[in-house]
């Protein structure tokens, strides 16, 4: 009795990852360009590659970044993770960010999407200096966010910041993240560990502020 309850519990559990990942797979399926007010995203690809390089090779850029590499990133790297994007990817979404007039300024992405906990990690850069401070990056969050608690059901999303990143705070507490806590010296780079804090927002605070219209 105790056996076959743990094996429906395993086999529903099991049915729910894949009812999850398939809802990435479908999302896959249509993925086309969202429009935003002032921004919209596409889906990253091979036209990207240039770009990609050159924001994740900016060290200045991506100081408070994991994406910090030591030795610097390569090209086949950035066309790895591209190829991974187009083959459609269960444990990531990246999508670029553009001007309404098609001008290429970032990336924003969910990555470690892990179906069992509903749970992903958010990322944003935008790589052109001349296009940051206008509220991109604030509303490339806000969009991936709809993709994740809409399209694919996850219920927390949460973002990985180095203490000193003022920006990158800011967009996260002006969307309404919550701040979980600190992580001493969490990930290493430049020859040395780096502390994160994390910010993280649930599904039910995701809705009820879009009910509230915030
Ligand atoms: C973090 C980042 C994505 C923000 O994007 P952005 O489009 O420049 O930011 P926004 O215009 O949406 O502004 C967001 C907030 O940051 C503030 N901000 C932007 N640039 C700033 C700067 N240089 N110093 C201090 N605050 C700054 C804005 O004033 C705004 O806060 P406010 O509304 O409370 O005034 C961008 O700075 C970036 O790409 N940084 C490098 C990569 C990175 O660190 N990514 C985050 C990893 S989680």
């Amino acid at each position: 009795m105790l056996f076959s309850r743990m094996l429906r519990s395993i086999w529903e559990e099991a049915d729910d990852i894949r009812r999850l990942s398939c809802a990435l797979l479908d999302y896959w399926g249509d993925l086309k360009l969202m429009e935003g007010t002032s921004i919209r995203l596409r889906p990253l690809d091979e036209r990207d590659l240039d770009a990609m390089y050159r924001w994740h090779s900016d060290t200045e850029l991506i100081r408070y970044m994991q994406a910090y590499q030591d030795p610097p990133i390569t090209h086949s790297q950035i066309e790895k993770r591209i190829q991974k994007s187009l083959a459609g990817s269960h444990d990531r979404v990246d999508m670029i960010i553009e001007s309404k007039d098609g001008q290429r300024a970032g990336v924003v992405y969910l990555q470690d999407i892990d179906y069992r906990n509903r749970k992903a990690e958010i990322g944003v850069i935008v790589g052109e200096h001349d296009q940051q401070g206008k509220g991109m990056g604030t509303e490339a969050v806000e969009m991936i966010l709809q993709v994740g608690f809409e399209r694919l059901s996850l219920h927390r999303i949460y973002g990985s910041i180095d203490p000193a990143n003022v920006p990158s705070i800011r967009v996260f507490e002006n969307l309404g993240f919550t701040r979980d806590g600190a992580l001493r010296e969490d990930w290493w780079a430049n020859g040395q560990p780096w502390d994160a804090i994390i910010y993280s927002m649930l599904s039910h605070e995701y809705f009820a502020r879009h009910e509230r219209g915030n």
